[in-house]
Order: C-alpha cells, then structure tokens, then sequence
C-alpha cells in the first residue's frame, strides 16, 4: 500500500551538481518541502557511460533515498532519467512517487512549438537515446527536433569555469552547428547547462526561447503532491549529500544552489 506522508522529504538526485538549479527551483516553488539531495559526483560523468553503469547508480541512490522514507524521488538528470526512469519506476514500485525532467519539458515543448523546429543540446547519451524523439511522439506535435551532443559543457562547468572565456568558446563552437540552425527554441537538456543559461540567450540574442527544465519540473512536482493530497505542511528541512567530496564544493553550491549549503561526503556504493 501507498503510505505516503505529508511532511516527508523529496529525494533529488543527479550526477553531480547540475540538479541544484532543479532543486532551487523546487525550493523556491514550495519552500515547505523538506529535500535530501545527493549528487553522484564519483561517477560524474553520467552522460559518458553506459545504460547499465547508470541503472547501477540509480538503483544504489533509490535504495539509499528509500532509507530516508523519501514520498517522492525526482531524478534532476536528463542522463539518468534516459537511462534509468523506466527500470527505476518498476524497482520503485508503490514505495516512493517517481518525476524525471523529461517528460514535462516534452509536453511543455508539446504545448508551446507544436510543428517547429526546436534545438536540443544534451549529453551524448541523452542525444544518442533519442529520449525526447520518443516521448514527444506521444503528443503527436509534430516538432522537428534537432538535437546535438555538447559533451564538454558539463566538464567545463563542473571545473568551476561557467564565466570563463573557455564556456564561451565551446558554446560559439556548439550552438554554430549547422544541425541546430534556424530554431524557434533550444532545451537544455542537462540540468548543468542551466547556469550558462544567460548566456545562451545571449548567444542567440534573445532571438531563440532558451528552456530548461528547472521550473517546468518543479512545477510538475507541486502538481503532482497536490493531487496526492502530500504537499508538506511542516518547516522544511534540506540535507545535500555528494558521493566524492572536494573543496569547491561549497563554492559550486552557491553557483548552482544560489546559496552555500553544507555538503556532507556519504558512501553509498
Ligand atoms: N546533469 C546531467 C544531465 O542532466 C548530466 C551531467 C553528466 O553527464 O553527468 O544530463
């Protein structure tokens, strides 16, 4: 049976950082829900490896957000929602709801730019699933989506290089592709992308709508509680776990979170 209490937290997880925007968003949209947040960063990369290795990690981070007696597990990872949301939603069963980033922005896509041409740019392993192909079929929209794979965005981030001129570099070069031309809107399908969001916009001098899933999802994540009848009532609490701690983590929380919070190291593997 579904037991599901109101005040318990959120899990949230990701590869590494990347799903504090989704998480800010989260906190911002319902700042009574408590969260516990962990971010792979010792298999960072996800976007590099293999089906299986993350379907590995996945179900490791479920058992360990299951021990917290979390209502709801958001995968905050394009990655990873490729990779692991079916397998995760059957291992997860009625224990726990399940929210991947990708569903909502394809019907938010669906709803908005139904027979245009939409960018995509994502890991490779979230471009070479054809994940949103997939799920945008559904909605029979008609959208011409083009997608690319930015592989080396994700490391320049996480190296704590999202205002250097190397970001911008690598952005010219990318969003230059003639695969991705003459757009109506680009996804960012990595929910690192979100803090070099601004300067997407620029690129495209806010000719082109830049989406990325933050809002959209968290959205989501409010409607879903709702209809549950599980929004939290209680003062929230946040706890933010990483698998490999280093010393710039707190600085990168700031980044990514808007606030530096206190990361502890936890060994779940
Ligand atoms: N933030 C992750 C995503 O949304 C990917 C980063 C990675 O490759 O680990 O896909």
């Amino acid at each position: 049976m579904l037991i599901l209490k109101e005040n318990h937290p959120i899990g949230i997880f990701d590869s590494g950082i990347g799903g504090l925007t989704v998480a800010r968003a989260l906190v911002d949209a319902l700042p009574n829900e408590s969260i516990i947040y962990f971010g792979d960063t010792a298999h960072l990369p996800y976007g590099d490896k293999s089906v299986q290795a993350i379907q590995g990690y996945a179900k490791k981070i479920t058992d360990f957000l299951l021990t917290q007696e979390v209502k709801l597990i958001l995968i905050a990872c394009n990655s990873a929602s490729a990779a692991a949301y079916e397998m995760l939603g059957d291992y997860i069963g009625s224990r726990a709801l399940l929210v991947n980033v990708i569903d909502p922005v394809s019907k938010f896509l669906s709803e908005n730019y139904a027979g245009q041409r939409v960018g995509l740019i994502g890991t490779k392993l979230t471009v070479e699933s054809g994940v949103y192909n997939e799920k945008l079929s559904k909605f029979k929209s008609q959208i011409d989506l083009r997608a690319l794979a930015t592989p080396l965005l994700v490391h320049i981030i996480e190296e704590g290089y999202s205002e250097h001129k190397l970001i911008d570099v690598a952005l010219t070069e990318y969003l230059s592709n003639s695969s991705i031309q003459d757009i109506e809107a680009l996804v960012l399908g990595c929910t690192h992308y979100q803090v070099i969001k601004d300067k997407i916009t620029d690129f495209y001098q806010n000719r082109v709508d830049v989406i990325d899933a933050a809002k959209i999802v968290a959205s989501k994540v409010g409607a879903i509680l709702m209809a549950e009848g599980i929004l939290a009532t209680a003062p929230s609490q946040r706890r933010f776990y990483v698998s490999d701690y280093t010393d710039n983590f707190a600085h990168m929380t700031k980044i990514f979170f808007g606030q530096e919070v206190e990361v502890q190291a936890l060994d779940i593997f």
